[in-house]
């Protein structure tokens, strides 16, 4: 057959195959990926979430200073074995604020995305001091230097702002009260009412129950608050079409 034959010529020419080759590769990939990006339905918005408060967001970066990561996945997979230990699975809408996100690749330990109101704020203080002290057999190593580390916002605006450049939507006023707010997540005689409409379901409490807002505290905030914007009673997925 001739079509055959002229296939011939490109199987004896390295270099013309490869050509042909990444030509089809590349018309394929365009063809599944290009839609992606103006198709509106791959965007799924869910009740519940929203931005990180200063201090949750700054616990996060301790998280990520930390390299939790690295032993921590937040990404429940939709299989029976993982809903039922973790609960309901990750949705994308779940890390759509988190820059960068924080799925990880690796399992020392359990995951974390649905870790928030497993456990009291005083067992993750044990914890974090002394991971061996609740938990005999874990390689988890210590953390309790964070307690002793106080932080102040000086930088929680530019935080903020950083992370409105990359997408998530602060407001003007989310920004100009961010030392505030993140004052006063820690501070359950305060006035907390106004920071509480800006991000709903926040927890307010003295986290690591020690005078002066410490690492642990903003890191516990973080971990408490992993899992819990999203109300999966009422939650229904949205069918693809
Ligand atoms: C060397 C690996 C390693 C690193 C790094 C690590 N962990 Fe862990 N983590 C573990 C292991 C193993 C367990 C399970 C045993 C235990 O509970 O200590 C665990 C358990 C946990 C748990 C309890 C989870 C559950 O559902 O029972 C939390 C919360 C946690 N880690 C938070 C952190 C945070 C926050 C950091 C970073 C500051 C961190 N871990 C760093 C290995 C690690």
């Amino acid at each position: 057959m001739a079509i055959l034959q002229k296939h011939q010529i490109l199987e004896r020419n390295v270099t013309l195959l490869a050509i042909f080759a990444f030509l089809v590769v590349s018309i394929g990939g365009i063809v599944q990926i290009a839609p992606l990006f103006w198709l509106e339905n791959t965007i799924e918005d869910v009740e519940g979430m929203r931005p990180y408060s200063p201090l949750e967001l700054t616990g996060r970066d301790i998280y990520v200073r930390e390299g939790c990561y690295v032993c921590h996945s937040q990404m429940i997979r939709p299989m029976r074995d993982e809903v039922e230990r973790y609960g309901h699975y990750s949705l994308a809408a779940e890390s759509k604020y988190d820059h960068p996100f924080q799925w990880g690749s690796k399992r020392t330990g359990p995951d974390l995305a649905r870790v928030g109101g497993r456990y009291s704020d005083e067992w993750h203080l044990d914890h974090m001091r002394d991971p061996q002290s609740v938990v005999p057999e874990s390689v988890m190593p210590k953390y309790g230097y964070l307690e002793d580390r106080l932080i102040s916002p000086d930088y929680i605006e530019d935080l903020l702002r950083t992370h409105r450049m990359v997408g998530v939507p602060y407001t003007d006023e989310m920004i100009e009260n961010a030392a505030a707010d993140f004052k006063v997540q820690v501070d359950p005689f305060g006035d907390y009412d106004a920071m509480l409409e800006r991000y709903p379901g926040a927890q307010v409490r003295n986290f690591d129950g020690q005078p002066g807002i410490s690492e642990m505290d903003a890191l516990i905030a973080y971990l408490q608050m992993l899992g819990t914007l999203v109300d999966f009673s009422t939650f229904t997925p949205v069918e693809s079409r």
